[in-house]
């Protein structure tokens, strides 16, 4: 059985669909957030899983506050640490710490638009196609090895709002996903490319055709 601790910051949505995709062979050992009015933290508790929050408003520095989540976390000794809607930019020594096992979910066809408000720059950018990114978590901001992407049609008369709806119905579908192979061992990094074992498992999921987005 291997143990995963879910990070979050706020509604907990990608959060909730690993949870409820009921992995076989995983247990969701904790759900630590770094806001104490999280929405996603009861949800969590509802289903019976621990539950905890290290607020970085409390700590001095970003190293004592990566110090302090890092002792929160370590306390269930997870194989896997999922960073889901997790908006603190984390130390090197953190990220360090969980070489290979940190991963996180980007809403980006990275490596375009890493960072803020992607999809606002999305369509300022005028882009065609956009979507959502699984990747292994390195020092380097939004720039580990990608595990899963999805790509979504950007559609004219597309909204900020419309948008961002239609990458989230993606990511909550490529999330569980790239979490099920890390756990059935699946997943190798390879440099900064990750390979995924298996055969028909092209790490891409293309959303519906727009008429039906
Ligand atoms: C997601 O769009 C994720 O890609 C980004 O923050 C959002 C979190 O949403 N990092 P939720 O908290 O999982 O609902």
């Amino acid at each position: 059985m291997k143990s995963i601790v879910i990070l979050i910051s706020g509604r907990g949505s990608n959060m909730e669909a690993i949870v409820r995709a009921a992995i076989p062979g995983a247990r969701i050992a904790a759900v630590i957030s770094n806001r104490p009015n999280a929405g996603g933290l009861a949800f969590a508790a509802a289903q019976g899983i621990a539950t905890a929050v290290v607020d970085h408003t409390a700590y001095a520095d970003r190293a004592a506050f990566d110090a302090a989540l890092a002792e929160a976390i370590d306390s269930h000794a997870p194989d896997l640490v999922v960073l889901a809607g997790f908006m603190r930019v984390l130390t090197a020594d953190f990220v360090r710490h969980y070489e290979g096992r940190l991963i996180n979910i980007h809403p980006s066809l990275l490596p375009s638009f890493t960072g803020l408000h992607t999809h606002k720059r999305a369509l300022e950018a005028g882009v065609r196609v956009h979507g959502t990114t699984v990747h292994f978590v390195t020092a380097e901001l939004d720039c580990g090895p990608i595990i899963i992407q999805a790509v979504v049609p950007v559609m004219t008369g597309d909204t900020e709002e419309s948008l961002t709806a239609r990458v989230l119905a993606q990511e909550h579908r490529i999330f569980p996903q790239a979490v099920r192979w890390i756990v059935e061992d699946r997943v190798c990094i390879d440099g900064n490319i990750a390979r995924v074992s298996g055969a028909g498992e092209p790490g891409v999921m293309i959303s519906p055709p727009p008429e039906s987005v």
